[in-house]
């Protein structure tokens, strides 16, 4: 098939939120529309609730299911959607950050009562970093909530973007009516129990139109009436390169659970979402029309059995067409590496390809020799952006408790920091090595796997961190001033980069004083 017709067809997408937001119910309304999936409840029952839990089993378990419901992909309106799975779970959120390098637009999920909530402020932030196209979603509106128009200051004023609605809500909870769609001119009545019918649409091109008043009450038409006015008024007209660009969302309002407003979201996603974009490498752009291919991996998820160390390389298609049994070139590495079984997700069934064009997301199998980051071309040397390591915020000492497994324990170590589990840091002065993680049950989980995969027994000993951060300096003088004189507080990564380990937030503003040449960046990406 035609290159460049397959590459219009796709649309890679992430949804974000909250936990308990309702990502995974609108995640399956857009499968079951996409026919992916036959009935309600096929990824819910995948799933482990994610709150309320200090029994780090749930995270084992949630990295098995979440292998199958990696990527979801569907067919929807003759275009191909690849959902790509952002892991809910407050200790997975360095593997979500990167997870949002691999798709080229999200959809932002609110609760209606809850507003924006701490996790969905992250995420977008590491979108904004990225300029990725946002559309925001506001779930429950058959629950009692904000009043919409705070909802949409909160959105401008905690997650910094500028918006524009799209539909607009009639009432809300037990006095819910329906949205009027400003995209569509429609308004489309709430049928609370279960399908949203066909007649329930009403085209209503003009909202003085009488019919308005007959279908909703005329205190609720005139409302709406006086709400649209003001929406016109007040927030700009959308307009499909501001959305592009990251300067403008829309949103849209809706009842996941009821498939309310749902269709409408996915009808205007598939209208106004971007196709696969550019993507940087630090020696050029890579557009997804290119002939030759090129692609980067962006997560590992390792075998749960013990006896199968094999795991999987998520390959993100940047351009060209990948295809299976073809060898393309490590860039790390250095090496040709050809792939006999590579495997798409659709929904939660795996298959292997013969081809996969950009946008797509191609599962390898791989023995080792993948890590995060890593670039696979046709002989071009290139190494992708945008997948940085992000400060952790929680350090310890790892020590090694069983002298004849010291092998064991490096080799576990190495291959859980390829997989992104958590970050590694070998200090300068002494060879000790400290253990960084975003959240605090990722020390047991690495514990557990080393001893489970790998034989290994390690224990933890506290260390008092505030904070890593990566450092670079253009002049080599003051460099060297600065490693003799906080050698103590240096280590390296496992990338052999340079990073200071600040004790406090007072250690760390005093070598920025005091070190004025020294740049401290708080992501890798340097
Ligand atoms: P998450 O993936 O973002 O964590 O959220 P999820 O979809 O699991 O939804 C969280 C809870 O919110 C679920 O209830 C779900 O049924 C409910 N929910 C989702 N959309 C809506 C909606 O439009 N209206 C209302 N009223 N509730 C909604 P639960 O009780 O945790 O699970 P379940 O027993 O219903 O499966």
């Amino acid at each position: 098939m035609d290159r460049i017709a397959e590459l219009a067809k796709r649309k890679t997408f992430g949804i974000v939120s909250h936990p308990d937001a309702g990502k995974t119910t609108l995640t399956e309304k857009l499968l079951l529309f996409g026919g992916a999936i036959q009935e309600a409840g096929a990824v819910k029952s995948n799933k482990i609730k994610k709150h309320a839990t200090s029994d780090f089993m749930e995270i084992e378990k949630q990295r098995g299911i979440s292998v199958a419901t990696s990527v979801m992909a569907f067919e929807y309106r003759d275009k191909q959607v690849n959902i790509l799975d952002t892991p809910g779970h407050k200790d997975f959120a360095e593997d979500t950050y990167r997870t949002l390098t691999a798709v080229d637009s999200v959809i932002v999920v609110i609760d209606v009562a809850k507003g924006v909530e701490e996790q969905t402020e992250k995420l977008v932030e590491v979108c904004r970093m990225r300029n990725t196209p946002i559309i925001v979603f506001i779930n429950k509106l058959d629950r009692e909530g904000k009043d919409a128009f705070d909802l949409l200051d909160e959105v401008e004023g905690k997650l910094k973007l500028k918006v524009t609605p799209l539909s607009w809500p009639v009432g809300m909870g037990q006095r819910f009516k329906g949205v009027y769609s400003l995209y569509e001119k429609n308004l489309i009545l709430f049928n609370p129990h279960g399908k949203q019918e066909e007649e329930g649409i009403v085209k209503i091109e003009n909202l003085d139109d009488k019919l308005l008043d007959a279908r909703i009450g005329e205190r609720e038409a005139a409302e709406l009436r006086e709400e649209v006015e003001t929406i016109t008024s007040v927030y700009p007209e959308f307009e499909r390169q501001n959305y592009l660009n990251g300067d403008i969302c829309p949103v849209f309002f809706g009842s996941a659970v009821n498939n309310f407003g749902v269709r409408e979201l996915l009808d205007c996603f598939i209208d106004i979402a971007p196709n696969p974009l550019p993507r940087e490498t630090e020696e050029r752009e890579i557009l997804p029309e290119e002939e030759k291919f090129t692609g980067f991996v962006f997560k590992i998820h390792a075998n749960m059995d013990p006896k199968h160390r094999d795991r999987i390389a998520f390959l993100r298609i940047c351009s060209g067409v990948f295809e299976r049994n073809t060898n393309y070139f490590h860039v790390r590495q250095g090496k040709n590496m050809k792939f006999p079984n590579p495997t798409a997700f659709m929904a939660s069934k795996k298959s292997v390809i013969d081809e996969a064009y950009p946008g797509d997301i191609v599962g390898l199998y791989d023995s080792g020799n993948f890590k995060i980051g890593d670039t696979l071309t046709e002989g071009e040397i290139l190494h992708f952006k945008g997948i940085p390591s992000f400060s952790p915020e929680q350090f310890r000492f790892v020590n090694n408790t069983d002298p004849m497994k010291t092998k064991q324990l490096a080799k576990g170590l190495d291959q859980l920091m390829d997989e992104g589990v958590a970050q590694l840091f070998t200090k300068e002065d002494n060879g000790r090595k400290i253990i960084g993680t975003v959240g605090a049950l990722q020390f047991e989980v690495i514990q557990h796997r080393l001893k489970n995969e790998y034989g290994a027994s390690c224990n933890y000993e506290p260390v008092n961190l505030y904070k890593a951060c990566w450092v670079t300096c253009k002049d080599p003088l003051a460099l060297k001033e600065f490693i003799s004189r906080r050698k103590k507080d240096l280590a390296k990564d496992t990338d052999g980069k340079l990073v200071f380990l600040a004790e406090s937030a007072w250690t760390m503003k005093m070598a920025q004083e005091n070190h004025p040449d020294v740049e401290f960046h708080f992501t890798s990406e340097i």
